[in-house]
């Protein structure tokens, strides 16, 4: 049985290197919010079940001038950090860290303001386009089921995880486990917890075991949420080699690379995304790809607290799995239309340099193609999910765009290059997460 029939001109990335233009495709999706049939007018069969459609009362037909593309997938995502983006990113990392954030985060104590800000975050995050989100909540577990029952409620397919820190060297004593035991066993209730919440949920949040990065934590947290993420098979998220501070902390704690470090605790896994690696060696890259662990490209968090740009063009060269994330708020916006713009401008100042002196690294540029495939299916891989890509198979999240342009004579292609760069939340009309709208601009 068909829920909806969708019609209309559609983009999708079915590889890194290329996005497909699919004219008037009809788009046909099942009671489950499963996309079953993918149909272009050259395919037998088409005329048939375009009447059918039509005679169910099923079709919706996308007016002239609209498009459908893949809801995004932000790969990298701090939930508390929402009221600070674009906030104090003149200062370091660390800086960045102790005097904004961490007093930020502190307040998702009181669940009032818990609900208020994720409730505005979760509505934002559908309104530019975004239908899947891993976040990094706080240390308060109930603060984070907060996120996950407004993700179910607005329609927002998502993963949460419970952020772990707990080293007294490099966390406050305000915003901290007061131990290894605390941080392992309250991440296991809050995994337990969040199960519960989900249970018989379409949009159940899957629970995310999250070390905050090497420095938060104590040896006897990494290890012990290395076994959780055995014990349960759950993914795993943190940060790695974001700048040249962490990648030194490491080095100078451990004697090791940060990715080095969570590979000696059992936190590299096929379920793990890690965010940034601009400071990634080469061997740390195929460590990566060896445990099929995906980063996540956080181009505007790069610019202010990177110290480099992730060399995102020989990465997947190299094999590995990338998406893209918002990194809000090491990144300001909530828009991974930004963040498209952002990795494609990044990669041509990497390519350039910085300086007359400064050849840059060649073959570092990236297609703005390259760039919505990251949003889009990069993510969805990353995070092992069906969707993604408008392909049969995958679930029904979807964007409808309004071209404010819809020029004469324009190629397909050059359209939606075009609409990349200029897509803003007043282009993104409306929003299907599993084949039913959760988002739609009011007249
Ligand atoms: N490293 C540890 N915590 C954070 C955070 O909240 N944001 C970013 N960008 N990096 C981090
Ligand atoms: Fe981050």
């Amino acid at each position: 049985m068909l829920k909806t029939v969708l019609l209309g001109p559609a983009y999708t990335a079915p590889e890194s290197n290329h996005v497909t233009y699919l004219a008037d495709a009809l788009i046909e999706i099942d009671q489950d919010g499963k996309i079953t049939a993918v149909l272009t007018p050259d395919e037998p069969g088409y005329q048939e079940h375009l009447r059918e459609a039509k005679e169910a009362g099923l079709l919706h037909e996308l007016i002239p001038g609209q498009v459908i593309v893949p809801g995004f997938v932000d790969l990298h995502i701090h939930a508390p950090q929402w009221p600070q983006a674009g906030h104090a990113l003149d200062k370091p990392l660390a800086d960045w860290l102790n005097d904004d954030t961490f007093p930020l985060e502190a307040k998702y104590e009181d669940l009032e303001y818990a609900q208020t800000i994720y409730h505005d975050l979760v509505h934002t995050l559908l309104a530019n386009g975004t239908t899947t989100a891993l976040f990094f909540g706080t240390i308060h577990t109930e603060a984070n089921l907060v996120l996950a029952r407004e993700c179910m409620d607005q329609g927002l397919r998502s993963a949460i995880g419970r952020v772990a820190m707990d080293n007294p060297d490099q966390t406050p004593a305000y915003y901290r486990d007061e131990s290894s035991q605390e941080a392992v066993a309250e991440t296991e209730r809050f995994i337990q917890a969040l199960e519960f919440l989900g249970q018989g949920e379409p949009l159940a949040p899957l629970p995310v075991i999250t070390p905050r990065f090497v420095p938060s934590c104590s040896d006897g947290t990494l290890a012990g949420l290395g076994r959780l993420a055995k014990k349960y098979d759950l993914p795993v998220q943190s940060h790695v080699s974001e700048s040249n501070w962490e990648h030194q902390y490491a080095i100078d704690r451990f004697g090791l690379h940060d990715a080095e470090v969570l590979d000696k605790f059992g936190l590299l896994t096929a379920k793990t995304v890690l965010a940034h690696g601009t400071q990634l060696t080469d061997h740390d890259a195929n460590l990566l790809r060896e445990r099929g662990v995906a980063i996540a490209h956080c181009p505007i968090s790069n610019a202010y607290f990177g110290n480099g740009v992730l060399p995102v063009n020989q990465l997947l060269k190299n094999g590995n799995q990338l998406g893209l994330g918002s990194d809000i708020s090491g990144g300001y916006s909530p828009s991974l239309y930004d963040n498209i713009r952002h990795a494609v401008a990044l990669s041509q100042v990497r390519t350039d340099g910085v300086a007359n002196d400064d050849q840059g690294k060649p073959d570092s540029r990236i297609s703005v193609q390259t760039a919505f495939y990251l949003a889009t299916k990069g993510g969805a891989q990353a995070l092992n999910l069906p969707v993604g890509a408008v392909e049969a198979g995958c679930q029904a999240d979807l964007q409808i765009l309004t071209d404010p342009h819809p020029w004469p004579k324009e190629s397909p292609l050059d359209r939606f290059e075009r609409l990349m760069y200029q897509a803003t939340r007043a282009v993104v009309t409306a929003v299907m997460v599993n084949g039913d709208l959760v988002y739609q601009v009011r007249d």
